[in-house]
C-alpha cells in the first residue's frame, strides 16, 4: 500500500494541498519551531513544514511505510528534516520534544487512537499545537466512496470497518473525535469544515483512470498494474457524475497541549 501511495503522491499533493494549507493557516508562524509530521507519507508536507520552520526550526516526519519514506527522503533533501520509520502511536519521542504536531490525513489509521493521541500530546511541549486534517463520515467523501461502490462486485472489498478501527473515516464523527482528543489531554479542541470541489477530467474514461491509479482507497482494493480488466475502467467511468465535479468535505482539527 505504501508503494502505491508513493506512486500517487504527486496527485495527492495536488488534490489535498488545500487540506495542508488549512493546517498551516491554523498554526500561524512556524519559524524556529520544532514540528512533527505524523504519517508524513511521501514527504510533500514535511518539506513544506521545513520551509515554514526555517533554518532555526526542524521537522521530524514519521511513517511506518518504508516505501513512502524513500520518496520522503528525496522530497525533503537538504532541509532540516529527520525521517523516522515508525508508528506514531507508540514511538518514544522525548517528552515535550515538539512545538507543533501536524498531519494531513495521517492520523486515522491508529490501532488504538486513544493511546496514540496521548503519545502525541506527551511529546508536545505544554502550550504546543496540534493541527490535523481527516475525512468526515464516508457518505460525505464521494472522491473515495463513488469509486469503491462502482467496483463492488468486481473486486473484493474490505468488510466495513467496525467503529474505532483504523480506516480513512475513523475520525469522521466530530463529537467523538473531540471527546477522544479531550480524553487524551488536548485542550481548546476546535474543528473547521473544509469544502471544495474536485473537477474530474471531461472524458469519463480519463476520470476513471485517475480514480484507478491515484486514489489510495481504490488502490487498496485494485493494483492497476496487475488487474487490467476493461470492466474495472468501464464500471468506474459509469460512476463519474455528469457534472464531472465532486463536492468534497474534510475536517481540520486543532488543539492545544
Ligand atoms: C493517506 S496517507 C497521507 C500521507 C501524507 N500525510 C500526505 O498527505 O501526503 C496516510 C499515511 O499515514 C501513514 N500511517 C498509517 N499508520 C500510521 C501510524 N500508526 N503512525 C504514523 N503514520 C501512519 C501511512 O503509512 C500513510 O503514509
Amino acid at each position: 500500500m505504501g508503494r502505491r501511495w508513493a506512486a500517487a503522491s504527486e496527485t495527492a499533493d495536488d488534490q489535498f494541498g488545500r487540506l495542508s494549507d488549512a493546517g498551516y493557516r491554523a498554526l500561524g508562524d512556524l519559524s524556529g519551531l520544532h514540528v512533527l509530521d505524523v504519517g508524513c507519507g511521501s514527504g510533500g508536507t514535511t518539506a513544506q513544514l521545513a520551509d515554514l520552520a526555517g533554518p532555526q526550526g526542524s521537522v521530524v516526519g514519521i511513517d511506518p511505510s518504508s516505501d513512502v519514506l524513500v520518496h520522503a527522503a528525496r522530497a525533503t533533501a537538504e532541509r532540516n528534516v529527520r525521517l523516522v520509520h515508525g508508528d506514531a502511536q507508540t514511538h518514544a519521542f522525548a517528552d515535550g520534544a515538539f512545538d507543533v504536531v501536524f498531519s494531513r490525513l495521517g492520523v486515522m489509521f491508529f490501532e488504538d487512537p486513544a493511546a496514540a493521541f496521548v503519545n502525541l500530546r506527551r511529546c508536545t511541549a505544554v502550550g504546543g499545537r496540534l493541527a490535523f486534517t481527516c475525512w468526515p463520515v464516508r457518505e460525505l467523501v464521494p472522491l473515495l466512496i463513488l469509486p469503491l461502490r462502482a467496483l463492488a462486485g468486481l473486486v473484493q472489498l474490505p468488510p466495513s470497518a467496525p467503529p474505532g478501527s483504523p480506516n480513512p473515516f475513523s475520525l469522521g464523527d466530530v463529537a467523538a473525535t473531540t471527546a477522544l482528543l479531550e480524553r487524551a489531554g488536548w485542550r481548546e479542541v476546535a474543528v473547521e469544515e473544509l469544502r471544495w470541489q474536485v473537477d474530474l477530467p471531461d472524458d469519463a474514461t480519463d476520470a476513471a483512470r485517475t480514480w484507478l491509479t491515484t486514489i489510495p482507497v481504490t488502490l487498496s482494493v485494485v493494483d492497476p498494474d496487475l488487474d487490467t480488466r476493461a470492466e474495472l475502467l468501464a464500471a468506474l467511468a459509469a460512476a463519474v457524475p455528469d457534472s464531472r465535479r465532486l463536492e468534497q468535505l474534510a475536517l481540520s482539527f486543532t488543539a492545544t497541549a
